[in-house]
This record gives C-alpha cells, sequence and structure tokens, in this order.
C-alpha cells in the first residue's frame, strides 16, 4: 500500500500531466513541448553525439531481428497510439506510482516524492511515445538516446529540470521496466478495430524498439570500450 502523502503527490502529478496534452493530428509531425513544458527535452535540440552510429544501429537491429516491417508496423501504431497518449501515461505513471521502489526514483534522498518533477518528466515521455512510433531512428535520434541515457544516470539525472530527486537510477530496472511499458500497450493498441494480426505486428516492433533504446541508454552505464 502507498501512503496518503504519496498517492497525493502521484494524483497530483498525474493531473498536472493531463492538463498539458499534446495533441496533434494524426498524420502531422508532433508539435515540439514548449520550452516550459519540456527544457531541452526533443530530439534536434542539442545534446552531445553519441559514439554510436547508424551503421552500429543497423547491427543491433539486425540482433534483435529489427526489420522495415517492424518500422511500418510502429508508424501504424502511431496514429493508433497517439489519441490515447494521456491514458497510456496514466497506466504507467500508475505502475511506477504502485512500486515504492520506484517510486524512490522521482524522490528526494528523504523520500518525498516530487510532483512537479513527476509532471515535468511525464511531458517528455508523452514526446516518448510519439518518437518511438515515428520510428526515424537516424543519427540525432541516436544522439538523443545517449541524453535519455545521461538523463537516468547520475552524470545527467534531474538536470533537465532542475530536480532535488535521488540522483542515479539502477541499470537493472531500466532494462526490466520493458516488460510492464510493453503489455500493459496491448490494450492501446487494439482500441482502433485493427486485427489481432496487426496488434501483435504492432507489439513486437514496440518490444524490438524498447529494446533497442534501452539498450542504447546503457551506454553512460557501462565500462569503456565494453558497449
Ligand atoms: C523501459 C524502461 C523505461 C522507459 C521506456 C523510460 C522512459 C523514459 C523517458 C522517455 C524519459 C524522458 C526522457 C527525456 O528526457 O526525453 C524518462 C525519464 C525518466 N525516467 Fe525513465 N524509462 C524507463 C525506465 C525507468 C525506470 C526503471 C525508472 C525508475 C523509476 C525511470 C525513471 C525516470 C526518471 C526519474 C526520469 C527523469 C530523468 C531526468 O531527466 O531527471 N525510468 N524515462
Amino acid at each position: 500500500m502507498i501512503g496518503k502523502r504519496v498517492a497525493i503527490a502521484i494524483l497530483l502529478a498525474l493531473l498536472v500531466g493531463g492538463c498539458s496534452k499534446q495533441s496533434t493530428q494524426a498524420g502531422e509531425p508532433p508539435a515540439p513541448p514548449t520550452p516550459t513544458a519540456a527544457p531541452a527535452g526533443a530530439p534536434g535540440d542539442t545534446v552531445s553525439k553519441s559514439p554510436i552510429t547508424v551503421d552500429d544501429l543497423e547491427l543491433m537491429k539486425k540482433s534483435v531481428l529489427f526489420t522495415e516491417e517492424d518500422a511500418k508496423y510502429l508508424k501504424m501504431s502511431r496514429a493508433v497510439l497517439e489519441p490515447q497518449t494521456e491514458a497510456i501515461l496514466d497506466v504507467w505513471y500508475g505502475f511506477v506510482g504502485s512500486q515504492p521502489h520506484l517510486l524512490a526514483y522521482f524522490s528526494s534522498a528523504a523520500g518525498e516524492v516530487q510532483p512537479d518533477y513527476l509532471a515535468k518528466v511525464r511531458v517528455r515521455f508523452g514526446q516518448w511515445i510519439l518518437d518511438t512510433a515515428q520510428a526515424d531512428y537516424d543519427q540525432a535520434w541516436i544522439d538523443y538516446q545517449l541524453e535519455i541515457g545521461r538523463r537516468h544516470h547520475r552524470i545527467g539525472k534531474n538536470r533537465t529540470d532542475g530536480a532535488d530527486a535521488v540522483d542515479h537510477i539502477h541499470l537493472r530496472h531500466i532494462t526490466l521496466l520493458t516488460v510492464p511499458i510493453v503489455h500493459t500497450l496491448r490494450p492501446f493498441l487494439e482500441a482502433k478495430g485493427h486485427s489481432a494480426s496487426d496488434v501483435d505486428k504492432m507489439q513486437q516492433a514496440w518490444l524490438k524498439s524498447v529494446l533497442l533504446q534501452v539498450t542504447l541508454w546503457s551506454y553512460p552505464y557501462v565500462n569503456d570500450g565494453d558497449f
């Protein structure tokens, strides 16, 4: 059971995040987050260059069996998921909020949940859903994956939002969160009347993409030369 104070903090974050909905017409590129909503939050912003190249990513795609067909089904999922972004974030935030060992990473060292931090990260998380489904995995996207990795790691966590939360997320939970993220997407992928086969293929493509991404995010966590 989560305490009353924690529950209020999560509710606040959900409400604030829910108000900052970033809807666009299906098919149009998503509007960049506004500076107040998501400081330095979108691919294309100034981020460090990743040592991982497009050629490296092509080999990683082969390792995870990611093909053009997966890119096609991710793009199909974009139109399906975009109008449901806030509901998806409610489910994912609900999961993190229900797990004290995960909520701790959005809290101060003393255990105080940071609703403002939750809300600000939520805006970038919404953008991430669209970027993942857009499947334009070019060098700018690869560079931004390094930035996301850094933001989970002590070398970059809290800085984007000026948050006062614990300074590092342990890698073990990042890789494992792939399962709840992809599993809970299923009802949203089913919601627009696609065939079971299309839903399966969209979900498989999401699994491969999230695995590619959490692998890229692990870069700051591993010893030099080991990635
Ligand atoms: C599959 C696993 C995960 C996914 C897909 C994911 C996704 C994301 C995304 C998209 C962002 C925003 C990135 C940006 O700044 O543009 C983010 C930030 C964040 N995530 Fe994760 N995440 C995962 C695992 C975790 C875990 C296990 C935790 C622990 C609770 C966590 C806590 C956070 C925090 C605290 C931030 C804000 C970091 C900062 O900028 O200070 N994430 N995550």
